[in-house]
């Protein structure tokens, strides 16, 4: 009913919720009010990106008739199996942002892992730029991990509070063999540089860093082998709308930059519309609807679609 602003430790704002989110007194509420997730965000976006995409061309990733199936423990009901993915086809573009959405346990995080092959599919295929990788194994798989990356959505958890942040982000570097200390340290300065850490934060720790620095570590060290393509699941979602907003746009610059190509995994349909090109609707493991973002917004063909999208907070301001 009431909202109250803080900022580092003092109250800059505060009144009826109406009256602070349409006329914000302080600069610093308006500037959290523009930071949020907004479904009109698909415009800018689209109009920005299209020339950057690679049409026609061999995609990718490709993912043709997809499914996981794990087994259940005895005891849970009738049912002996849940299958997470259920026969999705997808195409990731070059270039491109294609962004997965869901609810909860629609199966998101089960299809990045097949994608990646961290998880081995019960039927169907992958290919990676024009290979097939389904059954890969070995050397050959890991030589694939160079080219295409993770990033997770809680970096406290993925980064190992046991390595600095340089040990981090040179982590992969070392496990590819690439390189010798000194060029090692030198890329964990350049890396850090490209996703705007602070200075010296490389002889840190992960806990002595923000949630936003934390997860552009993470986004360093995913670059560490220079990736073709990177599967962020979830990767802003625990992140504050100002820090969140940051990341993205940075994540913007990167594909820009490096012309990446990124299966963004996200709950958020707000964040969907800052960052996708195309998106993919999935309810319980099945693939309900694909298209261009702007169409996703503006003519969404599924009810289910309609209702995450009726779900985003809208603001006025
Ligand atoms: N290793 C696993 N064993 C059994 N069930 C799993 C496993 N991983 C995921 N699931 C189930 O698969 C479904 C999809 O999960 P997930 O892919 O994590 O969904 P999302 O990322 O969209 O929240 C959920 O019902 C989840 O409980
Ligand atoms: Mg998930």
């Amino acid at each position: 009913d009431r909202v109250v602003v803080m900022k580092q430790g003092e109250i800059v704002d505060s009144g009826p919720a109406a009256q602070v989110m349409t006329a914000p007194t302080h600069e610093y509420t308006r500037k959290l009010i523009a930071a949020a997730p907004r479904l009109s965000a698909h415009e800018r976006r689209t109009a920005s990106t299209q020339a950057r995409i690679e049409f026609g061309g061999e995609p990718i990733v490709r993912v043709s008739e997809l499914t996981k199936v794990f087994p259940l423990p005895k005891g849970e009901g009738e049912r002996r199996s849940l299958t997470a993915v259920d026969a999705v086809s997808l195409e990731v573009r070059r270039g491109e942002t294609l962004a997965v959405v869901g609810e909860s346990g629609s199966g998101k995080s089960t299809l990045a892992r097949l994608v990646l092959r961290l998880e081995e599919p019960t039927s169907g295929s992958i290919s990676f730029a024009g290979e097939d990788i389904t059954h890969l194994k070995g050397e050959k798989l890991r030589q694939l991990r160079r080219r295409f990356q993770m990033v997770y959505q809680s970096p406290f958890d993925s980064l190992n509070p046991r390595m600095t942040i340089e040990q981090l982000i040179t982590e992969p570097l070392l496990s590819f063999g690439e390189g010798d200390r000194s060029s090692r340290s030198k890329r964990a300065v350049e890396l850090s540089e490209q996703v705007a850490l602070p200075d010296g934060m490389l002889g840190r720790f992960p806990d002595e860093l923000s949630g936003g620095q934390r997860q552009r570590v993470a986004i360093a060290r995913a670059l560490a082998l220079d990736p073709e393509f990177l599967v962020l699941d979830e990767a802003v979602s625990a992140l504050d709308v100002s820090v969140q907003a940051q990341i993205l746009a940075l994540l913007d610059e990167l594909q820009r930059e490096r012309e990446l190509s990124y299966l963004f995994i996200t709950h958020d349909l707000g964040v969907v519309a800052e960052t996708a090109d195309r998106v993919a609707v999935l309810k319980h493991g099945k693939l309900v609807e694909c298209g261009d973002a702007a169409q996703i917004f503006t003519a969404p063909q599924e009810e289910y679609t309609r209702m995450l999208i009726e779900a985003v907070p809208a603001f006025s301001a």
